[in-house]
């Protein structure tokens, strides 16, 4: 597999914060009720349980030391980047600096009128909502909130409000991130239509990653059996022309090769290069790839209280090839083409 493209600036994913007021099932973090039985101590290890997310003081200090450095786009994710109340404090130091600001969110915190009016005056550059199908008793099902009470209505109404209060804004885009499983496969083109029928900029279907021994993985993941239904559903959303940016034509062929094969070879990785992750406790990986960090050596453990920006990233042109191909890997292809979403004009993508 080859990944192209030409990234010279580094890219940060960022878990900001452990907890999260849903406990989707699938989650990469776990569930808390699984972390209190047994609790995760390994490096890399995530857990909706924060028993060690950084000081805020020590996020806000590292995020000043960005500007400048090779870091150009940060995507904000977690947990719940929404519900921790420094966050505004975090994007304004971002943007300030020149930093391109995405936030990852389950799209509920956006019903708050004064977040979104901030995410707008802000000017952060896109929202991805994570919204998982058309059918309200799906999504709720496996994105269940915390509360009993929040769910698939709130996070349509949630972008509504964002799309209402950006207006004629030039940003943030809006956008739907649908975790794709064996369940909600066929719902796949329509939830990309209901995306540009609210108004959404983009829409990035990306198959749900889950370790072959977590328990969902027989009943969820994406197999062979299914690759037919997954081409259907992305002729379809290609078919429909809708005026939202997806994923680039290669793409459904790198979804299926995912499904095909559980590890592979990636030519010309920019994980590790132009691509990092941090975790909540400001442990710093060459990507998200649960693999990848499972292989990282001790060597090369870092964290972002090392020092400033500069010194813990530095652009690198120069691609390594990378062994440890999986699932994982396909959710980060359309976040690197995110020059692509930033560059659509909001509310007129096409
Ligand atoms: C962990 S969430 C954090 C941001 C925010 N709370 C949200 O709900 O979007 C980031 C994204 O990862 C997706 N995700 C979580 N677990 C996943 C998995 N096992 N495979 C694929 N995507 C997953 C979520 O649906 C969401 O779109």
């Amino acid at each position: 597999m080859t990944r192209g493209g030409g990234e010279d600036a580094v890219t940060l994913l960022w878990a900001l914060r452990s907890p999260c007021p849903l406990s989707c099932r699938y989650c990469y973090f776990g569930t808390i009720e699984e972390h209190r039985d047994s609790p995760v101590i390994g490096p890399g290890t995530l857990s909706h349980l924060s028993r060690n997310d950084l000081p805020t003081a020590d996020v806000l200090a590292f995020a000043r030391s960005i500007a400048g450095s090779a870091v150009k786009r940060v995507f904000l994710a977690g947990g719940e980047p929404l519900v921790w109340p420094p966050v505004l404090s975090l994007i304004e130091i971002l943007k300030s600096g020149g930093v391109q600001v995405v936030v990852a969110t389950n799209g509920i915190p956006l019903n708050r009128p004064d977040l979104t009016r901030a995410l707008v005056d802000l000017q952060v550059d896109a929202v991805s909502v994570s919204l998982d199908s058309v059918d309200a008793a799906y999504h709720d099902a496996w994105r269940p909130a915390r509360n009993g009470k929040d769910g698939w209505q709130q996070v349509i109404d949630g972008i509504g409000s964002l799309v209402t209060a950006r207006g004629a804004a030039p940003a943030p885009r809006v956008g739907v991130y649908m975790v794709v499983t064996r369940h909600n496969l066929a719902d796949l083109a329509a939830t990309g239509r209901l995306a540009a029928d609210l108004g959404c900029d983009y829409f990035v279907p990306q198959p749900v990653a889950l370790d072959s021994d977590h328990t969902l993985h027989r009943q969820l993941s994406l197999t062979t059996d299914d690759l037919p239904a997954l081409g259907q559903q992305f002729t379809a959303l290609a078919d429909a022309q809708l005026p939202v940016w997806t994923p680039q034509a290669s793409y459904p062929g790198q979804v299926a090769d995912a499904v095909r094969v559980p590890t592979g070879f990636v030519r010309g990785c920019f994980g590790g290069r132009s691509l990092f992750f941090i975790e909540p406790d400001g442990s710093v990986w060459d990507c998200p790839s649960s693999l990848r960090i499972a292989a990282t050596p001790t060597s090369r453990r870092r964290t972002i209280l090392d020092g400033a920006a500069a010194q813990v990233f530095a652009a690198d042109d120069g691609r390594a090839d990378c062994p440890l191909f999986s699932v994982d890997c396909v959710n980060m292809w359309p976040l690197m083409d995110f020059d692509q979403v930033l560059s659509t004009s909001a509310g007129t993508a096409s």
